[in-house]
């Protein structure tokens, strides 16, 4: 890629074609436990450069507003969040969570001001454990497309946040690159003889493969693509193949394949053009499955408090102190030395830079996905500069409750992409046939 090109699909702060891009989705912006309780101490939250603050009032109704007072912008994460808005501590200026002045304390009864000076406030949906604000046109909110794991069943949704010091794209292509789970997680995804499948135990993944050199087939689609992952099982390899499929939900969502207990979504959200959230969502829709938040977070190696700080989400285990590599581990057996599936991934991604140089980079036939993340990035980056609509918003945009990740054996001969299909996206696809047939007719 060119400086241009890679700017282009990096970048999201102030202007920049991306960062426009995905103010046409919703964004998350925090995790719903975050603010917990009505009244609980406000988060600041930051998104595409830009810093808000985020509160739940006396009747549990959530706001985002800008984090700096209208008044003289004091900091509105220092607040008392108190009877049902929240309140400046410089002068005493309260808000409630639309970002209307419910009190100006430091003014006249008769002030001109009254009436006239709110808040920025953000429209705010919250769903699926999480905080979601709308960052666009305020005169075009955008339907909210709620994510897959909103079909979890009752409290079946497991959360986990660390934070990222890199850009979200390095980190998007970690989520949507196959191969590399059979090396770096090699430890923590056992190739093992008797199981058909993903199966998951209280401390690794087992596969019915030692394939480490995956063949990917990527198919373009609506919401951005899918792609296998076909691998060579360990049992009769000559009549089937061992699959594993990841979709790429544009611009910041990875579902990735489940499990035998567990879905598996990730979200990569800008903080900045430097700073990322990795959310990594473990959930089912069967209430005899899944996996409890804190069981999730130790699998993960990422519990509050002993693994990341709370609050900010950084890693104990971080760039500063090598992840806390233990080559004696690595002696022993242990591929990196590096505890936790996110940590092993944050080390490699970390290590690329804040940005990474993409014009240094040799891809080969194993990093077709990430081929075909960048082209399409850049190039729905460079359509929205030129006044196009963002991709996978709008209204042909798939519901996303329905876009699920497929593993398992395939019969040879058998195509991958008939599996684990909802209905809207299998019409769409005939319909799609069906034009394209009609405008090349056959001879
Ligand atoms: S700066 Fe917030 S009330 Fe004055
Ligand atoms: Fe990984």
């Amino acid at each position: 890629m060119t400086p241009e090109q890679n700017d282009l699909l990096c970048r999201v702060e102030g202007d920049a074609p991306m960062g426009k891009l995905m103010r046409q989705h919703w964004l998350p912006a925090c995790m719903s436990e975050e603010v917990a309780e009505p009244d609980s101490p406000p988060r600041r939250v930051r998104l595409l450069g830009e810093n808000m603050v985020v509160f739940r009032d006396s009747e549990g109704r959530v706001g985002v507003l800008d984090e700096l007072c209208p008044h003289r912008r004091a900091s509105l994460v220092f607040g008392r969040n108190e009877e049902c808005g929240l309140r400046c501590l410089y002068h005493g200026w309260k808000f409630d969570v639309n970002g209307k002045v419910l009190d100006m304390s430091s003014e006249p009864e008769d002030s001109h001001m009254r009436g006239k000076v709110n808040a920025r406030a953000y429209p705010v949906v919250e769903e699926a454990g999480f905080i979601w604000v709308w960052m666009g046109d305020p005169d075009n909110v955008g339907e909210f497309n709620a994510p897959n794991w909103s079909s979890a069943s009752e409290g079946n949704i497991s959360i986990m946040k660390i934070h990222g010091a890199c850009n979200w794209a390095q980190i998007l292509e970690g989520a949507i690159d196959s191969s590399h789970s059979s090396s770096l997680h090699s430890s923590n995804m056992p190739t093992a003889e008797d199981v058909s499948g993903s199966t998951a135990t209280e401390t690794a993944w087992l596969r019915p493969s030692a394939d480490k050199s995956p063949r990917i087939e990527v198919e373009k689609t609506s919401f951005g693509f899918r792609y296998a992952a076909i691998r060579k099982p360990i049992k009769d390899a000559d009549k089937q193949d061992y699959v594993r499929t990841t979709l790429f939900i544009a611009p910041f969502t990875a579902v990735i394949p489940s499990n035998d207990q567990y879905h598996l979504s990730q979200l990569l959200i800008p903080i900045d053009d430097e700073n990322t959230y990795f959310y990594w969502i473990a959930w089912s829709e069967d209430p005899e499955k899944g996996i409890g938040q804190d069981a999730w977070r130790k699998f993960c190696g990422a519990e509050v408090g002993k693994d990341v700080e709370p609050v900010t989400y950084k890693k104990v285990r971080n760039y500063d102190n090598n992840y806390l590599q233990d080559r004696e581990a690595m002696k022993d057996g242990d591929f990196t030395g590096i505890y936790g599936i996110p940590c092993q991934d944050m080390a490699m991604w970390e290590s690329m830079g804040k940005i990474a140089d993409r014009s240094e980079d040799n891809l080969g036939t194993s990093d077709k996905a990430i081929f075909t993340f960048r082209t399409q990035m850049y190039r729905a980056a460079q359509s929205v500069q030129k006044g196009g609509a963002a991709i996978g918003a709008g209204s042909d945009a798939l519901p996303q409750s329905k876009l699920i990740s497929f593993q398992g054996m395939v019969p040879k001969g058998e195509d991958w992409k008939q599996y684990n299909i909802s209905d809207e996206e299998r019409a769409l696809r005939e319909a799609k046939a069906h034009s394209k047939a009609k405008r090349e007719p056959a001879e």
